[in-house]
């Protein structure tokens, strides 16, 4: 009886471990995919949220190139939220409602409001987009 109740409780720790280096695998990287989490945050998540800001708070869009620029750095942080669903990389549904309804939604409104030049409207999208990083990281980053 005893060393029954010792090699159960073997097997929870065993399959514990094993899902808790699953779900970190997860968030890391994909499944098969090279790309990891950190690659994509420092090529394309920071670079273009940062352009984000600094196009729309720090200074507001003149020429068009700026809106240009404006689109490709929204467009880039909607499709991040599309990789950041593939390949098993969502762990849970806080990784899954920061990609889909704050990064996803607010980067297609943004995208939306930056197609028609309008200010107001694409800093209510950054916001809704800049919601995930906070949402995701609280649980996500270590
Ligand atoms: C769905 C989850 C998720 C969302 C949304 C997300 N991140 Fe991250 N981010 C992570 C994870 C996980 C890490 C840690 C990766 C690691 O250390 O392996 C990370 C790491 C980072 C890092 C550190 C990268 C490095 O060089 O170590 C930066 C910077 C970053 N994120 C910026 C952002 C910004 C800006 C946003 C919002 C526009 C954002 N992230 C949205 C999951 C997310």
């Amino acid at each position: 009886m005893k060393k029954r109740s010792f090699s159960s409780l073997l097997a929870v720790l065993v399959f514990l471990t094993a899902a808790v280096v699953a779900t970190n695998g997860q968030v890391k990287k994909g499944k098969t995919r090279p790309l990891t989490t950190e690659q994509l945050m420092e090529a394309i998540v920071k670079p273009h949220m940062t352009a984000l800001k600094k196009g729309l708070i720090d200074a507001k869009p003149a020429s068009d190139d700026d809106w240009k620029h404006l689109a490709l750095s929204v467009s880039l942080l909607n499709e991040s939220s599309f990789i950041m669903m593939e390949d098993g990389r969502c762990p849970d549904q806080v990784w899954a409602d920061a990609c889909v309804k704050d990064l996803r939604e607010g980067s297609a409104m943004a995208a939306e409001a930056i197609a028609k030049r309008d200010v107001e409207a694409a800093l209510a999208g950054v916001k809704k987009l800049g919601a995930s990083c906070k949402a995701c990281h609280t649980k996500h980053k270590e």
